[in-house]
């Protein structure tokens, strides 16, 4: 309960932002979202539903990303609202956040997926370098206008779109990490990797997820 007082304490302040500069930001957010749904720079769009952009407050302190949107987040036209969403919703609960302390977005701004040998289910697919590297221009443009104080990387192809490098995600977890322009980065498990796991080893996991997420909080919140 303390710490989840502390949290809620530090969540961001709308006023931290000038009111003319968060309304001008969040003006080219609006412009630069609508050029995304156009997209065509690599052939991921033909079998997406829509462009799936980034949600929250134009001045949250932390922005969280991810892979993909999966099968929910390509219909629903939002990211992590399918059963990799709901455990990050928990976790943040857990630490006494709500979604409006971060923003939340992904690399990769299209579904990518296969059909299942059987039945109509559509699989998701790791989206190739290229594919990550079209998305790009997006993902960097989404960071220089929300400024977040800093970044949480879910799993391989955020970490690595967000410093530049491949990166080992269970060697490199939990700790930061400085990006070329000097942001910080904080790399840890992909919520969908802790579903995956059998369930003795999902709760020692999911605990040290939580702890990566509360770092994360703690540096992104501090002096606010
Ligand atoms: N996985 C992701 O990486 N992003 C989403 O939005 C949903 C699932």
């Amino acid at each position: 309960m303390a710490r989840q007082a502390l949290l809620l304490e530090r969540a961001p302040d709308p006023q931290a932002v000038p009111a003319a500069d968060a309304a001008q930001r969040a003006h080219a957010w609006e412009e630069q979202r609508d050029l995304a749904h156009r997209c065509r720079a690599c052939p991921l769009f033909a079998h997406a539903t829509q462009t799936v952009w980034g949600e929250g407050p134009i001045d949250a302190p932390l922005m969280l990303v991810g892979e993909q949107p999966g099968d929910q987040e390509d219909l629903q036209g939002r990211p992590f609202v399918g059963p990799a969403g709901r455990l990050l919703d928990r976790a943040l609960a857990e630490l006494g956040w709500d979604r409006s302390v971060a923003y939340v977005t992904n690399a990769v701004k299209h579904f990518k997926w296969v059909p299942a040998p059987r039945g109509k289910r559509r699989m998701h697919k790791t989206p190739a370098q290229r594919e990550a590297d079209a998305c790009e221009p997006w993902l960097e443009r989404e960071i220089a206008l929300v400024r977040p104080q800093a970044l949480v990387a879910l799993g391989a192809t955020a970490s690595r779109q967000l410093l530049k490098r491949p990166v080992a995600v269970l060697r490199e977890r939990g700790r930061w990490i400085e990006r070329p322009d000097g942001l910080p980065v904080l790399v840890t498990l992909h919520p969908s990797a802790l579903l995956r796991l059998r369930d003795d080893e999902q709760e020692v996991a999911y605990a040290a997820w939580l702890d990566d997420l509360r770092l994360a909080g703690r540096h992104a919140t501090a002096g606010r």
